[in-house]
């Protein structure tokens, strides 16, 4: 095994064609199975660094690497051959919404089987064991069959992380994941996201808006403001200061506390699913 750290970012800048340098300078790394929240004002530069690292966006200068494999120096198949090793997790799900939960599952299989095999939607029988067992992992097997626009907000994204781990991805990058989802279904998906990056070993960008869960759920924060990190550590260390450092001059009362009342639910939702465990 390599000792390089899972997914680094070097010195990544990029500059809008608008003239808009929405990153200036942006450097990070993550150890494999560490999901990290990525927090920041409108604006700040958030989706812009995450479709950077899978070259979404083009950077303007610096570099990344996943694993040992430098993404910034590769082009066309190579790129595409490196690409489904990134899973991705958007905020609108980004489902077909014609296609079954299970054919958009297997949809995160189109990078490995021919154009024939996917034009007929014909997937080898071990794609589809394996597409079924990620839906029990993520509670859908009895909806496999439903399309998906037939499914709940929840379940709909769901079925975006089941879609995104049929990749077999080393890194998942993740936008806004819960942003058109209630509080209590955010908090299951964060849940969900979590268990899985500790169980596979995977490392995860999550771009959150809503600080008190990503507080809650991840236990590295990276704050981001106007294009440069203005903080990067424990969850536990977000204090008011840091808040302020990253969103400016704010009154964080009621932040902090809306985080007691959901830590609060939090630990009641665990002692149900412990007893029903
Ligand atoms: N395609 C683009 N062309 C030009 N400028 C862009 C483009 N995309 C983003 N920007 C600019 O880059 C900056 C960072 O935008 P980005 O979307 O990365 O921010 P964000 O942190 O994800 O914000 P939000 O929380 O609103 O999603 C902004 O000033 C934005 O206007
Ligand atoms: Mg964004």
């Amino acid at each position: 095994m390599s000792a390089a750290p899972a997914l680094r970012v070097e010195g990544l800048v990029k500059r809008y064609k608008t003239g808009d340098e929405a990153l200036k300078g942006v450097s990070l790394a993550l150890p494999a199975g560490q999901v990290v929240g990525l927090i920041g004002p409108s604006g700040a530069g958030k989706s812009t660094l995450i479709r950077c690292i899978n070259r979404l966006v083009e950077p303007t200068a610096g570099r990344v690497f996943l694993g040992d494999l430098e993404l910034t120096a590769l082009g066309g198949a190579e790129l595409r051959r490196a690409r489904r090793r990134i899973g991705m997790i958007f905020q609108e799900f980004a489902l077909v919404e014609r296609l079954t939960v299970m054919e958009n599952v297997l949809s995160g299989r189109l990078g490995y089987v021919s154009f024939w095999q996917s034009f007929t939607r014909r997937f080898p029988p071990a794609d589809i064991e394996r597409a079924f067992a990620l839906l029990e992992r993520v509670g859908l097997v009895e909806h496999a069959d439903k399309r998906a626009d037939a499914l709940s907000g929840g379940q709909r994204q769901r079925v975006g992380i089941a879609r995104a781990l049929a990749q077999e991805p080393d890194l998942l990058l993740i936008d806004e994941p819960t942003a058109a989802l209630d509080p209590k279904t955010s908090r299951q998906i964060m849940r969900l996201i979590r268990e899985i990056c500790e169980e596979r070993r995977l490392p995860a960008i999550i771009n959150i808006h809503d600080v008190v869960l990503a507080q809650q759920f991840v236990e590295r924060i990276v704050g981001l403001r106007a294009g440069r990190i203005v903080f990067d550590g424990p969850a536990e260390a977000l204090d008011d200061a840091a808040l302020t450092r990253i969103y400016g001059e704010e009154d964080w009362t009621a932040v902090r506390r809306r985080a007691a009342a959901e830590a609060r639910l939090e630990a009641l939702d665990e002692e149900r699913l412990e007893g029903l465990a």
